[in-house]
């Protein structure tokens, strides 16, 4: 086995979770290389070279444009605002690297398509950064799905609420700007969702959705100057999955109280689960041939019969961290790679940069759902799709 040398660009709020990350995933997961970090790039090399330090990274750049084409980086991780995204992968794996990109994958569907048959043209390993999930009580989730456990489904809730710019004296951000972020809480939040949802029951098909912008004002942080909201807040949608099955969607960055709400019931024909990200480590079970008088949710605690648990930890109900599903994250792109090595036709990494432009066109369609006050067909692929 060769270590992976890693290339990060953006030592923000996740990129400093991917660094946490790749620094235990060899740790974790024994089987797996521990990567070498070996450069890292931010706007101005001051900033690169204290990230560089905080880090662990080898060396730091003020220029992403060098770190790309780096002889010493064999993977690319893309940790920038969303407007980014595009380039800096596409340039990436013209370099010939593999890529792990953030959510959203791009700004729209066609983009993210057009990243996702680069990579794929060129015969490299991509990811995008749909950590929630990978948590292990979600992959349990969907086994319970898929051996019948809860029946047929024949709905869902799904949720992803935060606050964290339900005060209005909060200043405007990048987030709030539709050239650096595109949507705004569909993109930052929704896309976490669809992936899940997606994840359950397959495909959204159709959508009818409402946006809002709550806050339609906000202070620029050094001028003080008002700036308009440029994108939602929040996002109400009706959807139908490929299957058939109903469901709701909601999605804010204003819901008060709200610090990490993705969360979703999905009901069935025997049963139902329910999951919530505020309680990561707890899946909700509920069986109707359970004796009456005694049925009721179950709680079922995370713990090391729950696939990647284990490596982590040997006790149940102990529980992973945020930080955890990262090292899930870097353990599935590090093995892609290894495996790919081996074998250029072995499986890549999950969820890939194609599952990244499936999304986009839910969200796209959410959005031209609003626009023409209409339900819209999300297209499955062509046109915008693969
Ligand atoms: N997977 C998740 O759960 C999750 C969580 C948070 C953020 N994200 C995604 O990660 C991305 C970054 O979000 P964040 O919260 O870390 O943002 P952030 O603002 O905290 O950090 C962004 C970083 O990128 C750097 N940067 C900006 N322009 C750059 C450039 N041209 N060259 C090099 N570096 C540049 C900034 O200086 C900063 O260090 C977004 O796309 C966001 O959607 C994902």
């Amino acid at each position: 086995m060769t270590a992976a040398r890693i290339g990060l660009i953006g030592t923000g709020y996740i990129g400093r979770a991917h660094a946490i990350a790749l620094r235990s995933v060899g740790t974790v997961f024994p089987d797996v290389e521990p990567p070498v970090l070996e450069l890292v790039a931010d706007t101005d090399a001051a900033r690169a070279e204290t990230a560089a330090r905080e880090l662990g990274f080898r060396r730091s750049t003020g220029d992403w444009r060098t770190l790309v084409v780096d002889p010493e980086v064999d993977v690319v991780v893309v940790c920038t605002p969303n407007h980014l995204h595009r380039d800096m992968a596409l340039a990436a794996i013209a370099a010939g690297k593999h890529v792990s990109c953030e959510k959203p994958l791009a700004l729209s569907a066609a983009d993210a398509r057009e990243m996702a048959r680069a990579a794929d043209t060129a015969g490299l390993c991509h990811l995008v950064g749909f950590n929630y999930a990978v948590n292990p009580l979600l992959v349990t989730a969907r086994e319970l799905i898929a051996s019948g456990e809860i029946g047929e489904p024949i709905g869902f809730h799904g949720r992803y609420l935060e606050d964290y710019l339900a005060d209005p004296g909060l200043a405007f951000t990048w987030r709030c700007e539709r050239a650096l972020a595109g949507a705004g809480a569909l993109a930052d939040l929704g896309t976490h969702l669809v992936d899940l949802a997606h994840g359950l029951l397959g495909d959204i098909a159709r959508v009818a959705a409402r946006l809002t912008t709550v806050i339609g004002e906000r202070r620029e942080p050094v001028s003080g100057r008002a700036r308009r909201v440029e994108n939602e807040d929040c996002a109400q949608v009706l959807v139908e999955f490929a299957n058939g099955v109903p469901g709701v969607v909601d999605v804010s960055r204003v819901a008060t109280g709200y610090k990490c709400g993705l969360a979703f019931d999905l009901f069935g024909t025997r049963g139902s689960l329910r999951f919530d990200q505020e309680r990561m480590n707890e899946l909700q079970l509920y069986r109707n041939d359970d004796r009456a008088g005694l049925r009721g949710f179950r709680t079922i605690l995370a713990g090391p019969e729950h696939g990647d648990y284990r490596p982590f930890c040997p006790a149940p109900g102990h529980g992973l961290g945020i930080n955890d599903l990262k090292v899930i994250e870097s353990r599935n792109l590090l093995a892609a790679i290894e495996r790919r090595r081996g074998d250029v036709r072995a499986p890549g990494a999950a969820p890939d940069f194609h599952e990244g432009a499936r999304v986009q066109r839910v969200i796209d369609a959410i959005e031209r759902s609003h626009a023409d006050s209409a339900w819209v067909e999300v297209p499955a692929n062509g046109g915008v799709g693969r």
